[in-house]
């Protein structure tokens, strides 16, 4: 069966004050539609990271991501993501915030 969700050799690397910081390194995983997976590290081990560069608001360094068949080359609405914190407009009303995204789209 054709994964849904695919991470292939993925890697990341930050340019930090103190020269590359290599954050994750040759990191794959097949996802098939219906699958839960759970991705378990210590705080700082690129969780968040991998994810991001999956959401399409983060680019790889190597390797790539693909959705449904499809390169992932920014973000979309095949995708979804409940940050951790909140991620939402202050000075917009709960409505005005979901409306955002869905005009941004649509409108
Ligand atoms: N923009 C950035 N520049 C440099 N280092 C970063 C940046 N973003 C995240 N990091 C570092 O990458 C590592 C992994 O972060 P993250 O993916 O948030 O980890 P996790 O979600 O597993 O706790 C951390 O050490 C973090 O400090
Ligand atoms: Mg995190």
């Amino acid at each position: 069966m054709i994964p849904l969700l695919e991470l292939t050799s993925l890697g990341k690397t930050y340019a930090t004050g103190h020269g590359p910081s290599v954050i994750v390194k040759d990191f794959n995983l097949r996802v098939s539609e219906g699958e839960f997976v759970c991705i378990v590290g210590h705080s700082g081990c690129g969780k968040s990271t991998v994810l991001s560069i999956a959401m399409g608001l983060n680019d790889a360094t190597e390797g790539g991501v693909i959705v449904a068949g499809r390169e992932v080359i920014g973000p979309g609405l095949d995708r979804g993501v409940v940050f951790q914190s909140p991620a939402l407009l202050p000075w917009l009303t709960a409505r005005e915030n979901v409306l955002l995204a869905v005009e941004h789209r649509w409108g």
